[in-house]
């Protein structure tokens, strides 16, 4: 049997040379690089909306494509739990399996369910800006996109909030937030592998006390113990495939998307201004921005047989696909004008959550976290600017600037 450290190689080796076949595009690397990519997106998919980028891997832009191929039976996911050789649940898995995992988890996630949570959201924006209104600046991203969501992920699973800081610090070295460009292939393995050592003991020693407990507590670790799956109790593992995966997924996301939609609302303070007049707008503004900002920008896809696009292209058994969410949300075919940013655009079919099988289950709480989030930015903080002789630097996928100096008159 391979040893966790094993299977962390096999899997940061897959990621590698996935991305390196990816970002070797030139296209995708101007994208990758640019705080302003959709023009790039919208050449992509005119000019070549398949593309093959390597041996076995093809890279698509297409709305129609990338619908097509994200509900084909014959194409599987394949994301593993961190350490392990399982997959992550619901993420890694398909067919039957798959949809029976989200048959259980999907009501725990609705727009319903979630709607209280955003006295809780608005709550802890409105504390995070107390710490910093004052000066007149701050780094937005660091002192508020971040930490509002992780807070938030720990506090509906009912995770001890005094932990955040190792939880930050895993979060960053997993998913490459962190300064893992200056590290060896080597330490970044054993760092890593480190840290997934140390979430699975925090969430297996947080599983472990709470087994003890007379009843569940009214969280979401209480709701997962006694949670009915084909008519049993999920096992420790499939706690821990589903725990990890959420906490991967839902994080730097939203993270990501609040540091671009304030990024964009800060340079275009027309845009704004129409949200400041209307904060009701705000639920259509986000829905735009997330098809126009596209923060998570791809995710990947294997063919396990013979696949004919709606482009005419047959993508052959084996290969990999990187399904550019990116490309597709600003596809001609697909939006009118799709680099005119329309808080009121009708319809607005984007998948920046994903579509087919595999579209977010968390999209509502996204969509909760972002649009409370922003209305009390805007009532705290209306007027702010990027500060002057800032150039920023947006990270890969998800995009976003993880420094966002803004400033206002305090
Ligand atoms: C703005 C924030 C978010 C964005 C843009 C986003 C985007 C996405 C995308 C593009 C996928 C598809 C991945 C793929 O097919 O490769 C996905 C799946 C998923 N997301 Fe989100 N997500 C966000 C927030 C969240 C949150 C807050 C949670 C949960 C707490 C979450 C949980 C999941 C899960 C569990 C999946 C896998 C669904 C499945 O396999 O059936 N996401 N998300």
């Amino acid at each position: 049997m391979s040893t966790p450290q094993e299977l962390m190689h096999a899997q940061f080796a897959q990621v590698f040379k996935i991305a390196a076949l990816a970002w070797g595009d030139p296209a995708v690397a101007a994208a990758r690089a640019s705080a302003s990519p959709q023009q790039t997106y919208v050449d992509m998919t005119t000019e070549c909306p398949v593309k093959q980028l390597g041996d076995g891997m093809f890279r698509l832009t297409s709305m129609a494509d990338i619908v097509a191929v994200t509900r084909n039976h014959d194409v599987v996911q394949g994301t593993t739990y961190l350490g392990s050789d399982r997959p992550a649940i619901p993420l890694g898995l398909d067919g039957p399996l798959h949809k029976q995992y989200r048959h259980m988890l999907d009501p725990v996630f609705t727009a319903k369910r979630i709607e209280p949570l955003g006295a809780q959201v608005r709550q802890l924006a409105n504390e995070l800006i107390d710490g910093f209104i004052a000066k007149g600046e701050c780094d937005a991203f660091q002192d508020w996109c971040e930490p509002l969501p992780s807070i938030i992920f720990l506090s509906i699973m009912g995770l001890p909030l005094d932990q955040y800081e190792n939880f930050h610090g895993f979060k960053n070295l997993i998913l490459g937030n962190a300064n893992v460009a200056a590290m060896t292939p080597e330490e970044r393995l054993a760092r890593s592998t480190e840290a997934v050592v140390w979430i699975q003991s925090y969430f297996n020693s947080n599983l472990d006390e709470r087994e003890q407990e007379a009843a569940p507590r009214d969280d979401m670790i209480g709701w997962l113990l006694s949670a009915e799956f084909d008519g049993r109790r999920l096992s420790r593992t499939e706690m821990l495939d589903i725990l990890g995966l959420l906490m991967i997924a839902g994080l730097d996301t939203v993270a990501a998307s609040l540091g671009c939609f304030l990024s964009f609302l800060a340079s275009h303070p027309d845009q704004r201004q129409r949200l400041l007049d209307d904060p009701t707008l705000t639920r259509s503004a986000i829905e735009e921005l997330m098809r126009y900002e596209s923060p998570v920008t791809e995710g990947t896809r294997v063919a396990k047989a013979d696949i004919d696009l709606p482009s005419g292209v047959r993508v052959p058994a084996g290969s990999w696909m990187l399904i550019s969410w990116s490309g597709a949300n600003v596809d001609p075919a697909a939006f009118v004008d799709p680099l005119t940013v329309d808080f009121e655009r009708k319809p607005n079919p984007h998948i920046g959550f994903a579509s087919g099988f595999h579209r977010c289950l968390g999209s509502h709480l996204a969509r909760l976290e972002l649009s409370v989030a922003l209305n009390v930015w805007h009532e705290r903080i209306p007027h702010y600017r990027i500060a002057e002789g800032t150039e920023l630097v947006y990270s890969g996928n998800p995009r976003a600037p993880h420094h966002l100096p803004l400033v206002w008159s305090a």
